[in-house]
């Protein structure tokens, strides 16, 4: 069998959702459902798919919840055991019989590269690693958004950030990439900028949340300045890596829903609403 080179993956979690307040008071923003799953659990089964075994997951205060769902909860096993209401389980059982757990808490919000860093080095180690933001919800027929990732990889042997082609208006909301097309929809990155205003940004192709990082981007995070909001934007330590090595923005197949956002997260809902019926 093929060795898998990419086994693992990042879930930042630490952040305090406050565009959901007050659902998010006391239930971490990545535990809101679309229809009965959670989003984070959208997440965990695309990097499953995709062939990874350990999900490390970057937490906070107030977030238990997320290690409580990916474990057994012997009451409600109990409970539900041999009666008609057994298969609401089946799905999370197959995930948890899958994969292992681990996190760590981010102690203080110093921003998406220093999350990466924290759980990196803590959780992951010295080689390449997949992250998802699970506020970005993918959904493809076929191959997942990980999953393509996960196959570039194998080609190019570089970080990787999932970019799609954002209205330009709209650039103030993501990470931005510059760069010239070696083959359909794969970019060799020659610029990135950090919520650029329109006026600034390079180009209207967007990061979206998924990641593939190799395990030089510790050091390169160390060596990074805080930039936009006074964080250590992952965007900044990438454009350092692209400089030294290379990086591939990948356009990928399959649709993305901002979750982080209301309007974003009706659409998913809907989407998954109608695909269930
Ligand atoms: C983060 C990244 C940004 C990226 C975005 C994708 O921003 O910093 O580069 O475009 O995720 O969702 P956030 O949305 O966490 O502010």
């Amino acid at each position: 069998m093929k060795e898998k080179l990419i086994r693992k993956c990042l879930f930042p979690a630490a952040g305090y959702g406050t565009r959901f307040l007050p659902a998010t008071k006391a239930t971490p923003k990545e535990m809101l459902p679309i229809l009965t799953k959670p989003l984070i659990q959208y997440g965990v089964e695309e990097a499953i798919a995709a062939g990874m075994d350990t999900m490390a997951i970057v937490t906070g205060r107030g977030k238990r919840a997320i290690e409580d769902h990916f474990d057994i909860s012997y009451e409600l096993e109990h409970q539900i055991k041999g009666t008609s209401k057994e298969h609401y389980l089946t799905e999370i059982r197959s995930v948890i019989e899958k994969c292992t757990f681990s996190y760590t808490r981010q102690i203080e919000m110093k921003g998406l590269g220093h999350a990466i860093l924290t759980g990196g080095e803590t959780l992951i180690g010295n080689e390449p690693f997949a992250v998802i933001l699970a506020d970005d919800l993918c959904d493809h027929e076929g191959n997942g958004v990980l999953a393509q990732m996960v196959e570039l990889y194998e080609k190019y042997k570089c970080s990787i950030v999932a970019i799609e082609e954002v209205p330009k208006d709209e650039t103030y909301k993501y990470g931005v990439i510059e760069g010239k097309e070696i083959e359909e929809g794969i970019f060799m990155i020659s610029n990135m900028v950090e919520k650029p205003d329109p006026k600034d940004a390079p180009s209207n192709l967007a990061i979206i949340g998924r990641y593939i990082l190799t395990p030089d981007i510790y050091e390169i995070i160390k060596n990074t300045k805080p930039g936009k909001n006074g964080e250590l934007q992952i965007t900044d330590s990438l454009m350092i890596q692209a400089k030294e090595n290379m990086v591939i923005g990948y356009k990928f197949k399959g649709k993305r829903f901002d979750c982080g956002s209301i309007d974003g997260f009706v659409e998913a809902t809907n989407h998954f609403y109608n695909k269930a019926k």
